[in-house]
């Protein structure tokens, strides 16, 4: 037994022992990206104004991201989380045969999820910003497109959120909580 669980049985107050894995960055913009995620949704139909200022904040909020994704610190940069197709699906037979490591960044499959995401967001914007240019304003195949990009990302949120909850059962740990803290047990 370690030094940290005994101390924790006998009542002591050390805590269990957590290092810091998401920066402030991250975390304000995953919380800020589904806030306005929510409201450009149901926005789209009728509050023009609101609609397209949550939605280019969307994609200003994307853009930086993906500059993160190669200036920030280790847990946030792609190189730390997106890996091949393969070791995407082997880490998901893991998943299902509850075998799956514990990793302290995004794991294999989180990482797909994240750029399928950053992917979606990026086309409902651009298709949303086509939608007040002269060419495309009021064309009903463009609207329908956009609506289609925005309806897929849902769909993959609703995944996201499973996947996140499925991995936070898997390892015993509280993942929401740690977008928030920025904090995760140890290996
Ligand atoms: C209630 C809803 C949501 C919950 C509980 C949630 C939870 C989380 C958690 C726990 C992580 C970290 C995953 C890990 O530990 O590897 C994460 C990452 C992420 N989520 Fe969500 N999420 C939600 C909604 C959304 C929405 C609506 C979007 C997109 C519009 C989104 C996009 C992302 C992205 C892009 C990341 C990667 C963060 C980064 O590295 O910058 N999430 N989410
Ligand atoms: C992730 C961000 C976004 C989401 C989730 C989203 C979602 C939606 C949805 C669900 C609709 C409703 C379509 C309908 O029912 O007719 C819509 C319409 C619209 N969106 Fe977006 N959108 C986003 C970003 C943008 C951006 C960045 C712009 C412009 C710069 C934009 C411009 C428009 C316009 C002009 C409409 C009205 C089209 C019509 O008259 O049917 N959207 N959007």
């Amino acid at each position: 037994m370690s030094t940290i669980s005994e101390s924790i049985e006998a009542g002591g107050a050390t805590p269990p022992a957590t290092v810091k894995v998401w920066d402030p960055f991250v975390r304000v913009f995953h919380w800020s990206l589904a806030a306005l995620f929510v409201t450009a949704y149901l926005t789209g139909d009728e509050i023009e104004q609101v609609h397209i200022a949550a939605g280019y904040t969307i994609a200003g909020l994307v853009a930086l991201r993906v500059v993160w994704g190669f200036v920030g610190p280790a847990h946030a940069r792609f190189g730390n989380f997106v890996r091949s197709p393969r070791d995407v699906i082997a880490y998901m037979r893991d998943v299902v045969l509850f075998r799956a490591p514990r990793y302290l960044g995004h794991n294999p499959a989180g990482g797909a999820m994240i750029i399928a995401l950053l992917i979606m967001l990026i086309g409902t914007c651009t298709t949303g910003f086509m939608l007040t240019t002269d060419a495309f304003w009021g064309v009903k195949w463009a609207e329908e497109v956009h609506e289609v990009f925005a309806n897929l990302t849902v769909a993959l949120i609703a995944f996201h959120v499973l996947g996140v909850l499925v991995a936070s059962f898997e390892h015993r740990e509280n993942l929401v909580k740690a977008m928030f803290t920025g904090r995760k047990r140890r290996m």
